[in-house]
């Protein structure tokens, strides 16, 4: 049997169904808003990269730091014999995990982008020879299947992502990790951190405004995948801090009133002047926040590491036996 195996568990058209109800609830609901999962087309994930090498924008520099000093102390309390990846991506700060992982057999990495599953698996494949590939195109958020590979498993959600859900969500997610996961299993967890203000609100509106560009992009992704007729122009970018929720939210602020029309729902959405559009959520946590979310989904803490300058941190938890 070949080392790579690819298992589509999305149907082809589940992604334009999900776009279809997710534009439609967020476009005609009060204040308007869309889930950020749909940033990443092609280009919205190549301007994810470059933000991913901003000055401004450390989560990535901090958590690969944390990566490469405690990737051995991650094996050793793990034995990891599968490494689960949801949200895979280009798997980039994967390898320092699977470098240090001496006795894993399989690495599962999980992700809506095929193209992206297919090109890092097959690499992977070819650097390490006898190490098992099973490649999932799914919606880590929609309820998941594991292929049965050998445990101990260590599912990894790494980038802060996680900060991308809301609470209620959050919740509900943690909680499908937990139902995959049996006694012994962890989760390996990548959460950016509360912090000053201004480093928080500089990391997602940036100088050379390539977060203001990725954050437009959704428009052209409704542009082109629902006909409509959005001008990106015609939308101002913003970051700020809710104090309250302890998240950054990123919206984009209609410049003057308008009507688009979204032809592929059949719908027109007034905008008035100064409206905003909510597209992002990204919340920052403390210790004692990831420690009960955990907690509650049947999760114990047992490790938690931050880059030297506490921007960022990895926690490591356990399956609590029942
Ligand atoms: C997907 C969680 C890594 O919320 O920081 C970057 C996405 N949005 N700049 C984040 C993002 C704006 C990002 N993560």
């Amino acid at each position: 049997m070949s080392p790579f195996h690819l298992t589509r568990t999305l149907p082809e058209d589940a992604t334009d169904a999900a776009l279809r109800a997710d534009v439609l609830a967020g476009l005609t609901g009060m204040p308007k808003t869309l889930p950020p999962k749909w940033f990443y087309d092609a280009r919205g994930s190549e301007l994810f990269e470059r933000i991913t090498d901003l000055d401004e924008y450390y989560p990535t520099r901090a958590e690969r730091e944390i990566l490469v000093g405690r990737a051995g102390e991650i094996a050793a309390a793990t034995g990891a014999r599968t490494l689960v990846e949801l949200g895979s991506g280009s798997s980039e700060k994967t390898r320092y995990l699977l470098d240090a992982l001496t006795e894993l057999r399989c690495y599962v990495p999980v992700d809506v982008s095929e193209s992206a599953l297919t090109q890092a698996g097959r690499a992977l494949v070819a650097q390490r020879p006898g190490l098992d590939v099973h490649a999932l195109i799914a919606d880590f958020t929609e309820g998941l299947t594991l292929p049965r590979t050998a445990g101990p498993r260590l599912v990894a959600f790494l980038g802060g992502t996680v900060g991308n859900l809301l609470p209620a969500e959050r919740a509900a997610f943690l909680s499908s990790v937990r139902e995959l996961l049996s006694p012994g299993d962890a989760l390996l967890l990548g959460t950016d951190l509360v912090k000053d203000e201004r480093v928080l609100v500089r990391a997602y509106d940036d100088a050379a405004g390539v977060t203001a560009a990725f954050n437009k992009n959704v428009l052209s992704v409704i542009n082109r995948e629902l006909d409509a007729d959005f001008d990106p122009a015609a939308f101002d970018h913003v970051a700020l801090w809710n104090a309250e929720r302890e998240w950054i939210e990123m919206r984009l602020r209609a410049r003057a009133a308008q009507t688009v029309k979204v032809q592929g729902l059949d719908l027109a959405v007034d905008f008035a002047a100064g409206e905003e559009l909510r597209t992002e959520v990204s919340a920052k946590f403390r210790k004692d926040g990831v420690r009960a979310e955990l907690s509650a989904a049947g999760l114990d803490l047992t490790h938690w590491w931050t880059d030297g300058e506490g921007r960022f941190a990895l926690s490591l938890s356990m399956v609590r036996r029942a």
